[in-house]
């Protein structure tokens, strides 16, 4: 890894405090802790984890460039599927998890002020303290006049929520478990103290975990030395968030694969993926707390983790599907031609989300319903939930 840039003395500082908080953890649970615990450590410890504290994190001068960084299209996009289904409630409120920098609700909100739909409040639900606050210095200096209707919460909201719920790229940044399968059984790869740094020790499984990666293991014929991932804290969060929902959409947008692909021979190695200025590898001992850590998502198990807390499987498909049926050329058309050059940024921006070699087909996005009578928008294209 020396070809990657070092860090400032101070973020370094940062690192090391970190590291010393996992030691002492690593320490007093007895030589090891499993590797979704360093993850969540990593990004989350209060003050010191990747996602909470003051880094900056999104764009071009950050670590890596999500959908809404890279253009305004993405949120507008999203404020059309939102125009949809507001109106056929007859109203309704939007609540973002893990708002980021909070740029997609500046476009999203701002797009439908624009075309006369707000919503009735725009909740922002965000784990990380310093995110929340920047998220709040951003629509206060772009939307000052919307800002009443945004409302930052700790918790989900009461029962009885109707409307629209968002997630772009928060499942990939939530801690998974690294297994192996031997053949016979599983490995839970756990995280230990060696010397300055952290290194892999694999446990045998024999709990919950090791059961869920057996039965992986036989549906998707994994072969001996087989590494990967399994988000086991997907089916209670989704039980969680769905629980307010009365009548609505849930949108999920994210990179990963159906099932039989993410668990398939060509991904032995997993999908455990580290970014750090704009570079992407793969160990995540690397600074501790100055790079982001993700593993794609699995959206079979979304979907069936969505079926078992009650909602509905509405429509699975790519980002590139999604955002061409969402109106995405009809908005490009919008901003030209008498801004020439405004428009060719844009045309750049929009391959960038929908070009197959960019975004367009590594990133899917899943919409779960309750109670909608409307077809969700974002689906008419392309629709693969055959696949899941
Ligand atoms: C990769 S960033 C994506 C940010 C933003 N959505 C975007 O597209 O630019 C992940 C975000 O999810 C937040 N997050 C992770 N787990 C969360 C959870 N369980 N609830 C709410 N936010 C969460 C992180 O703090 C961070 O803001």
């Amino acid at each position: 890894m020396s070809e990657l840039p070092a860090p400032s003395p101070q973020a370094q500082q940062l690192s090391a405090a970190l590291s010393d908080a996992i030691r002492e953890e690593i320490t007093a649970a007895g030589g090891s802790i499993p590797f979704s615990r360093y993850m969540e450590l990593c990004l989350y410890t209060p003050g010191l984890g990747y996602y909470s504290a003051g880094q900056r994190k999104f764009g071009a001068g950050g670590d890596f460039v999500t959908a809404p960084e890279i253009s305004p299209l993405f949120g507008r996009c999203l404020a059309n599927a939102c125009r949809v289904v507001l109106e056929s409630l007859q109203g309704g409120d939007i609540l973002e998890f893990g708002a980021g920098s909070g740029q997609l609700a500046i476009d999203l909100l701002g797009e439908l002020q624009r075309t006369a739909c707000l919503p009735g409040r725009y909740l922002i639900l965000e784990r990380s303290a310093e995110l929340r606050q920047r998220q709040q210095q951003a629509l206060q200096r772009e939307l000052p006049q919307l800002l009443d209707r945004v409302l930052w919460i700790d918790t989900l909201p009461e029962d009885g929520f109707r409307g629209v719920m968002l997630a772009n790229e928060v499942l990939d940044a939530m801690a998974v478990e690294r297994f192996q399968w031997d053949g016979k059984a599983a490995g839970l790869f756990h995280v230990g103290a060696g010397g300055d740094t952290f290194e892999w020790r694999l446990q045998p499984s024999r709990d919950e975990t090791g059961v869920a990666v057996e039965s992986l293991a036989a549906s998707c014929q994994l072969s001996p030395g087989y590494i990967s991932e399994l988000n086991v804290a997907l089916p209670a969060w989704l039980q969680s968030v769905a629980a307010p929902l009365q009548q609505g959409v849930m949108l999920l947008i994210d990179y990963g694969y159906p099932r039989h692909e993410y668990y398939h021979p060509q991904h032995s190695s997993g999908t455990l993926m580290c970014h750090y200025r704009q570079r992407a590898h793969d160990d995540p001992f690397l600074w501790p707390g100055l790079q982001d850590i993700t593993a794609h998502v699995d959206f079979t198990a979304v979907a069936e983790a969505a079926l078992a807390a009650d909602l509905e499987v509405s429509g699975y498909t790519t980002q590139a599907c999604f955002l061409l049926d969402c109106g995405l050329d009809g908005l490009l058309q919008q901003a030209g031609p008498t801004d020439s050059t405004h428009y060719m940024q844009l045309a750049q921006q929009a391959k960038t989300l929908i070009l197959p070699g960019e975004m367009g087909e590594r990133f899917k996005c899943i919409a779960l319903t309750r109670g909608m009578t409307t077809t969700v928008p974002g689906f008419g294209l392309q629709d693969y939930r055959n696949r899941l």
